[in-house]
């Protein structure tokens, strides 16, 4: 994050200390910078400029309202893939025709919010959800814009947990059953193909997969002579968690989209999530125990896979950074383990780490993405507060849950 940094000793998000947002908050909470909001939705917008894409962010890498009021203003619409999703997008103001739905399993209701809101697109991902659309399409005398999101069977060469666009993966029909499905669904009179959707994946580094992608695409575009309005290229662009990765190159690919745009006379859509959001935020924890092992020292922080769950499920790496730096350095061996009743629940094992001592902060950085947004209650623990910070001010964009009302169900 480029409105991250050290002034003297003490960690900055913009113009503000962190130091200062902890004389008066409890931790763990997450913080996020809107300067840098702003800036990582505008140089995506900016290197596509010449496409003019639509950017429909990917509500479900942070669904925070507030931060979907900042995204709104700026011109972003919404990839969501639930009625919960769709009416908080709707509720930040940003306009049903802006707004896609993604999903295998979508459900009814959720299908008649979306046709009775007349959003851009449902993207379908199998023939019984186009028929369930269609059909409530004609209950509901409307006749419905869709897209199909098609599996490619690609490797996007990511983590196996991440992977969305090949044959094992449950997400999209194959290019075979769609040409069967193109055939059957003649009778389908409720029903608009408006576009074809794909997405293969998340955090991809490489454009390889996407320029493959491109070119199943086109081919299969011209070989059926579709009649398209779009084509929603998805998200999955990938971020430099590590000082060694290398963000996506998104200028290269830039050029082979608008190409592509060109030739197949269509609006482009993205779903972009983790490249607008993964890197403006960070998740403040306390140190509350320090703890001797026998190999490595445990350094045990407020914050728990609870709050934040991706080293635990994908095994990810997140720097964790001290708030006020020493310039001493711990020779044992340390781990950032979490308070959970799990062994997952641990953040990240260093050596030669900075001085640290019990009730001093730490920072997980990079967590604005599928961080809040995955967070849960396991072992009946509120969902932690929101920050935003803009400039030296902050404000909050959600309350630490309440812990009593938590207790009663
Ligand atoms: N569009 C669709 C249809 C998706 O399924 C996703 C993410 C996106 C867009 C946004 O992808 P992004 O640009 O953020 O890579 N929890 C995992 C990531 C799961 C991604 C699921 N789909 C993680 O923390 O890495």
């Amino acid at each position: 994050m480029q409105n991250l940094r050290y002034v003297g000793k003490n960690l900055f998000i913009e113009k503000l200390s962190i130091k200062n947002i902890l004389k008066t908050n409890k931790t763990p909470f997450y913080i996020y910078s809107e300067n840098q909001i702003t800036f990582n939705y505008l140089k995506f917008a900016n290197t596509f400029k010449k496409t003019n894409p639509l950017i429909c962010f990917a509500a479900k890498s942070n669904s925070n309202l507030n931060i979907l009021r900042i995204l709104s203003r700026l011109g972003a619409g919404a990839d969501v893939v639930s009625g919960g999703e769709l009416l908080k997008a709707l509720k930040a103001g940003i306009k049903p025709n802006k707004i896609v739905f993604s999903g295998v399993g979508k459900t009814e209701e959720e299908l008649k919010i979306a046709i009775s809101k007349r959003i851009l697109l449902i993207n379908c991902e199998s023939e019984s959800e186009a028929k369930l659309v269609n059909n409530l399409g004609k209950k509901l005398k409307k006749k419905v814009s869709i897209g199909f999101r098609l599996n490619p069977n690609i490797d996007a060469k990511t983590h196996k947990n991440i992977s969305t666009g090949k044959a094992d993966n449950k997400f999209g029909l194959s290019i075979k059953n769609f040409k069967i499905f193109l055939k059957t669904s003649k009778s389908f009179k409720n029903i608009k193909l408006d576009a074809l959707s794909v997405h293969i994946g998340s955090q991809i580094l490489s454009d390889a997969p996407f320029r493959k992608t491109l070119n199943v695409m086109s081919k299969l575009i011209k070989e059926l002579k579709l009649n398209l309005k779009y084509v929603d290229l998805g998200g999955g662009f990938g971020i430099n968690y590590t000082d060694k990765e290398k963000p996506i190159n998104l200028s290269k690919y830039s050029k082979l989209v608008h190409n592509f745009s060109k030739k197949i006379n269509c609006r482009i859509i993205f779903e972009p999530g983790r490249s607008i959001i993964g890197n403006t935020g960070l998740l403040v924890s306390k140190i509350q125990f320090i703890k001797k092992g026998t190999n490595k020292n445990f350094i045990i922080i407020d914050a728990g896979m609870n709050d934040f769950m991706r080293p635990a499920l994908y095994e990810a790496f997140h720097k964790i950074i001290p708030i006020a730096k020493k310039s001493s350095k711990m020779r044992d061996k340390i781990e950032f383990v979490g308070p959970i009743c799990e062994s997952t629940c641990k953040f990240g094992v260093y050596k030669n780490y900075p001085k640290i001592n019990e009730n001093d902060f730490v920072a997980i950085t990079n967590v604005g993405a599928y961080g809040s947004s995955l967070s849960s209650n396991y072992n009946t623990r509120p969902l932690i507060a929101e920050i935003l910070i803009n400039k030296n001010k902050f404000r909050y964009i959600r309350k630490k849950q309440n812990l009593l009302k938590l207790i009663n169900s």
